[in-house]
């Protein structure tokens, strides 16, 4: 088939390049030309395991191009994906004015009967409006769907070349067998597509968002109460985790969840049922949940140090909003990063792979090194916020010389604490009690 993808950012580079080496001859499009020349070139302009790979074999291939000129892409293409970006608006609510300038752009290129899929998380009846928006500038005749993505940064190819589950939501039975016959080739062992209406498919994966960071939230709080009652929420946590009815994805304790959906979807949603006049408790409360225990973390390394961390230096181990990825997007070092700042510290941080980014966003404000080590010296608190495999088991000796205070945060509860402790250091993690 022939596709085009609209916006070549983490997800419609994924779709753009896994279509293509099921050998689909895919347009990918974005209005930022740097990017479209870095990726002419074969560089990926983010960080995602096997995709550099992936690009460039189907770019040599001829099956993969790049451009800027939406027009030129939507004009040969049987469907059309929608992969731009859905921030959140001051408000919390969805902004989705990226999305009607390239669903207008789309409208504006078609010569042809099309498929237009919105890939892009977003909300309930927007489905409505790309059609409308489509509708206004063009008398070419389309069809609209959803298919949500449901990749994981990080894992994406994997995600999206084996997927669990593809939803297709659609009220046009044209739309739904096209896209059914693409994926087909992805769905060898099992018929793995659920398809239902529109409307139905876009509130899909904002529920499972709101089921996956509701798990998270609720760990975490019961890792506050552990603290004060000197349970250990990691025995807690295995032991809920392995009800089947339950099981132990996404039960981890930690500082609290970041990334570029999780946070900015819940707000969405709560502001979906806002407007709706639905009151989504629990999603408010999540929403709620996840900063105070983002703000409890951060103040329990300035209550450490009796308030204030003037003359004080914090090392950051891990700076992306979860391992093997570069993405930054409301990761919980930046919130620590602010926090520690503001109570005086200065700031070194490390991460393998994100410091390109977080220079570019912080600039002074922290001191980036290529070593955790390094990072780490003169430190008087070490704090792992992202649990790369590289800094899951420390070298506790080596680490013990080059700090200048013993002082350990686990913010992921990857280190072993008894391990910790006699090395030397004072080590606190999340629900995890303090020896007595
Ligand atoms: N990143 C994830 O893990 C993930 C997973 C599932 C769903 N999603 C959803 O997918 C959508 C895209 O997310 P992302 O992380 O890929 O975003 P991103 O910011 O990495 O990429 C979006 C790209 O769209 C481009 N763009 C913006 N307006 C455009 C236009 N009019 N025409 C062409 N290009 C345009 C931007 O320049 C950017 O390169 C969001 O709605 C997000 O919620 C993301």
């Amino acid at each position: 088939m022939k596709l085009a993808v609209i916006g070549s950012g983490y997800v419609g580079l994924v779709t753009g390049a896994g279509f293509s080496d099921f050998g689909n001859h895919v347009v990918c499009v974005d209005i930022d030309q740097s990017r479209i020349e870095r990726l002419r070139r074969g560089e990926v302009p983010f960080h995602e395991p096997g995709l550099p790979e992936l690009v460039q074999r189907n770019a040599r291939q001829g099956r993969l191009v790049f451009t800027t000129d939406t027009a030129d892409a939507v004009r040969d293409a049987e469907v059309v994906f929608l992969a731009v970006g859905t921030p959140s608006r001051p408000d919390g609510a969805a902004d989705l004015s990226y999305l009607v300038d390239a669903a207008r752009a789309v409208g504006r290129g078609l010569t042809a009967p099309t498929v237009i899929v919105t890939k892009s998380t977003v909300p309930v009846g927007t489905g409505d409006l790309v059609r409308e928006t489509i509708a206004q500038v063009t008398s070419q005749s389309f069809a609209v769907a959803s298919n949500p993505e449901l990749l994981k940064e990080g894992d994406a190819l994997n995600d999206f070349l084996k997927p669990a589950r593809v939803i297709i939501g659609s009220n046009e039975p044209h739309a739904i067998e096209l896209l059914r016959r693409l994926y087909t080739g992805f769905l060898r062992t099992s018929d793995r597509i659920q398809v239902m209406d529109l409307r139905s498919a876009e509130l899909t994966k904002y529920a499972a968002n709101a089921m996956l960071a509701t798990r998270i939230s609720c760990m975490n709080e019961l890792a506050a109460l552990a603290v004060k009652l000197a349970w250990d929420i990691e025995k807690v946590r295995k032991g809920v985790g392995s009800d089947p009815r339950i099981g132990n994805k996404f039960l981890f304790p930690g500082v609290g969840f970041g990334g570029s959906c999780f946070p900015k979807d819940l707000r969405a949603l709560r502001d979906m049922g806002r407007a709706n006049d639905i009151r989504l408790g629990i999603v408010e409360s999540v929403v709620e949940a996840n900063e105070r225990s983002k703000r409890a973390f951060s103040a329990r390394i300035v209550d450490r140090f009796g308030g204030s961390l003037a003359g004080k230096r914090i090392a950051i181990w891990g700076l992306a909003f979860k391992p093997e990825t570069d993405d930054i997007r409301e990761a919980p070092a930046l919130d620590v990063i602010a926090h520690v700042n503001a109570a005086g510290a200065t700031v070194a941080g490390y991460d393998p792979i994100a410091s390109d980014n977080v220079r570019a966003l912080l600039g002074n404000a922290i001191t980036l090194t290529t070593d955790p080590y390094l990072a780490a010296e003169g430190a008087d608190a070490v704090v792992l916020l992202t649990e790369w495999h590289q800094l899951r088991q420390p070298d506790y000796a080596r680490l013990r010389q080059v700090v200048r205070t013993p002082v350990l945060f686990d913010g992921r509860n990857v280190w072993d604490p008894a391990e910790a402790r006699r090395a030397g250091f004072e080590y606190t993690g999340i629900g995890r009690p303090s020896p007595s």
